[in-house]
């Protein structure tokens, strides 16, 4: 009988994750990038680069981020480039030839039919069987909470918050704010660019600045001192 490969992935809108049942964990930032042109291609000798290589390289490249808001874009190319993040996650697993993959892919539990349609068709193309389900619905199934409790999730392009209540939650237990991490990065890219108007920094630069720096707690010290506490980072991040 052929082995089978049981994997999760969680889509986000800023990083996607995957787990598999032998044992793979990988984090990488959502977004693809591939050469402008002939030069970059010799140059790079990759056709897609993922994650931070392809912020590294993405002056020589086009860059997508493929979802938004939780959910994949509905346009070709982001379509397209969601299917090769999944392929690219898939990967790091190294199914032997031969094995079945099943893999369950999150969605937020108020997204649309159509684009849970969406992923389920891009993952089959993938996947030999693949499942969408509702990511509050993981993650209470998860820590046994699957009545009276509330989900929040603190994403990049959404906060969701969903109530549990001994079933699949449907589209009316959850409210989703459209104000998540990437808003907190725009309002601090536009007050420092507002201060500062002739620095140079971007976006990305800014979001690496608060995710080292920033937590809640009341502390008067500059981030520009050094403290272990202050600089805990992601450093498995591809
Ligand atoms: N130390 C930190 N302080 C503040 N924000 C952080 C920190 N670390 C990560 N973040 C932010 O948390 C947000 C959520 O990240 P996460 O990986 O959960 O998003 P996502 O799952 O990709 O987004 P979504 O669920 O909306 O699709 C991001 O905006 C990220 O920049
Ligand atoms: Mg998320």
């Amino acid at each position: 009988m052929s082995e089978k490969i049981y994997m999760g992935i969680d889509l986000g809108t800023s990083r996607s994750a995957l787990v598999s049942n032998n044992g793979v964990e990988k984090v990488t930032l959502s977004v693809v990038g591939w050469p402008k042109d002939l030069i970059a291609r010799q140059m790079l000798k990759q056709n897609l680069l993922f994650g931070r290589d392809a912020l590294k390289h993405r002056l020589s490249l086009n860059v997508v981020y493929p979802l938004e808001k939780g959910v994949i874009k509905e346009n070709e190319q982001e379509k397209t480039m969601a299917q090769e993040l999944i392929k690219h996650l898939i990967s790091a697993v190294e199914p032997p030839s031969g094995a079945k993959v099943y893999g369950i892919i999150g969605v937020p539990a108020k997204a649309s039919v159509l684009n849970k349609q969406v992923v389920a068709d891009i993952a089959k193309t993938v996947m030999d069987y693949a499942a969408v389900i509702s990511e509050p619905f993981a993650v209470a199934y998860y820590a046994g909470r699957l009545d009276n409790a509330m989900i929040i999730d603190v994403g990049a392009g959404t906060v969701d918050i969903c109530r549990m209540h001994g079933t699949v939650p449907e589209e009316e237990d959850q409210i989703t704010l459209y104000k998540g991490g990437d808003y907190i990065d725009k309002v601090f890219y536009d007050t420092l660019k507002s201060t500062y108007s002739t620095a140079n920094f971007t976006l990305n630069m800014v979001r690496e600045i608060k995710e080292r720096h920033s937590f809640v707690h009341n502390v008067t010290r500059s981030v520009s001192q050094p403290s272990s506490r202050l600089t805990a980072s992601r450093e498995c991040l591809t």
